[in-house]
């Protein structure tokens, strides 16, 4: 039994059935990546995850709780966290002060601050974070305005602020999406060391292969909603139905 269990999935968008009866297993502290080209369906999926979406039929359980009609800041007291496949940090603060707000947020469940417990904590606060951007290799970083950060910079920033809310299941969307070769290597590095320092279960959803093939314990390849083969990355890189799934596309 994985600490996250997907059974029987379905989910339409008016005529167009973007998940079709998914089911899906993922181990405890594995790395897990759901691959599949354009429109497959593994932003839907990850959307049902989080319970932001809710599937017409199956169920989603997380460490044995439903995930499923829950509102955000209840999937992160869970201990899920996500990526959003576009990056979703405040440009106008600086990295110090995005890092700051899952920090509050995680100590209030969710974004109401109570002045006095505010000065009363703020230290601890200050503490959690700068912490965090020690771990993100970012202190040097801290009071630039978020915005005039590289592409791989903000993604780190955004994976740290996940990790400060301390989850036991990191979700990414095409965490290296639109990045440079370099971007994305610094990101396969950083993933490989939460990996290998947290007990974390890692859900990635990534259409380079190169990063699915550095970082996979085990991938599921999802064509038209459905999943189409789970293996090992080994057995993946030569399966003809993977191939075909991706016609058209480089895989
Ligand atoms: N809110 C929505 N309303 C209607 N159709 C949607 C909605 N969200 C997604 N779809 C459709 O559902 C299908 C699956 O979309 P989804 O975004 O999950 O694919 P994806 O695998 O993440 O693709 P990509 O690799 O491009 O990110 C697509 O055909 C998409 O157009
Ligand atoms: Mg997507």
């Amino acid at each position: 039994m994985g600490i996250l269990e997907v059974k029987g999935v379905n989910k339409r968008f008016g005529g167009l059935q973007a998940l079709g009866d998914v089911n899906l297993s993922v181990k405890e502290n594995s790395v897990h990546a759901i691959i599949g080209p354009n429109g497959a369906g593994k932003s839907t999926l990850l959307n049902c995850l989080v319970g932001k979406l809710i599937p017409d039929t199956g169920s989603v359980m997380f460490d044995g709780q439903s995930v499923l009609g829950r509102a955000p800041f209840e999937i992160n007291q869970m201990g899920i966290s996500r990526v959003f496949q576009t990056p979703e940090i405040f440009g106008e603060l600086t990295v110090m002060e995005n890092m700051m707000i899952p920090i509050f947020a995680k100590r209030d469940g969710a974004f109401r601050m109570h002045a006095y417990e505010t000065v009363q904590n703020e230290k601890q606060i200050v503490e959690a974070a700068e912490e965090m951007l020690e771990e993100m290799n970012m202190a040097d970083k801290r009071d630039m305005n978020s915005a005039s950060l590289s592409r791989g910079d903000k993604r780190r920033l955004e994976i740290g602020m996940c990790l400060s809310q301390q989850p036991r299941l990191l979700l990414l969307d095409e965490p290296t999406a639109g990045m440079a070769r370099a971007d994305t290597n610094n990101t396969i590095d950083l993933l490989k060391q939460i990996r290998d320092e947290r007990d974390i279960t890692i859900a990635i959803i990534e259409h380079d292969m190169h990063v699915v093939f550095s970082l996979a314990d085990r991938i599921t390849v999802l064509a038209q909603g459905t999943p189409l083969v789970e293996d090992s990355p080994e057995n993946i890189r030569g399966n003809p139905k993977v191939r075909e799934a991706y016609l058209g596309e480089s895989a």
